[in-house]
């Protein structure tokens, strides 16, 4: 029979053997819950008050709160209450609102901080879902915070994807929002 030290010994030696035969081997992560909207942004431009979802409410002193401002809208800031749809159709049945702000912070490219929350009050979901993080406009595919939620998303956080759908210059955008939740209640 063998010696207690001998068996410690012998499981010391077989936990270094598995850990590095994986270096730097990740936990792998998998989705409890996953929900893709889709979200309008109609920009005021002067002339759409009645189907503008979102103002300018902010701007550097080259610009004004009519027309987003040179050099990659620096120092612009928005403001929004759009629709969310189930699919990329504007005219689709809103599902819930897109609540926040977004701003521009980089001076030499298109990168906006965004800073809002998707808010539910249907039959399908009640609750808000809330996001953060910074959105380099020009990548196709970018990840912001999931930070939060309350409701039906009571301690619910994760990652977003965000892609933008479609866009039309400085007045319309749209994006496809996909929500993996790591930590569900
Ligand atoms: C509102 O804006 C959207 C996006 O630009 C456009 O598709 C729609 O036709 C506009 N509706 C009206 C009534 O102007
Ligand atoms: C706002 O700025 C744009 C572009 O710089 C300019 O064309 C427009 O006349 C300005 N609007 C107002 C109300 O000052
Ligand atoms: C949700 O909708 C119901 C029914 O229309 C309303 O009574 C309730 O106040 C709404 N809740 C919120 C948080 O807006």
């Amino acid at each position: 029979m063998k010696s207690p030290i001998s068996s410690v010994i012998f499981v010391i030696f077989l936990f270094f053997l598995v850990s590095s035969a994986h270096p730097g081997m990740k936990k792998q992560h998998y989705p409890c819950k996953n929900l893709v909207f889709y979200f309008h942004d109609v920009i005021y431009n002067g002339k759409n008050a009645n189907n503008a979802t979102a103002a300018i409410v902010g701007a550097p002193q080259w610009g004004n709160l009519t027309i987003l401002a040179d050099k990659f809208h620096f120092g612009n800031i928005a403001v929004f209450d759009d629709p969310i749809t189930l699919d990329n159709n504007f005219h689709s049945t809103p599902v819930g609102r897109a609540q926040g702000m977004y701003m521009y912070d980089t001076k030499n490219t298109f990168t906006a901080w965004l800073a809002f929350s998707f808010v539910f009050n249907s039959t399908e979901h009640k609750g808000t879902i809330n996001f953060i993080g910074a959105d380099p406009i020009m990548v196709k595919s970018r990840d912001i915070s999931v930070v939060g939620g309350t409701g039906d998303f009571f301690m619910h956080r994760g990652i977003a994807t965000i892609m933008t759908d479609s866009y039309e210059g400085d007045v319309y955008f749209r994006l496809r929002v996909d929500i993996k939740f790591y930590e569900c209640w």
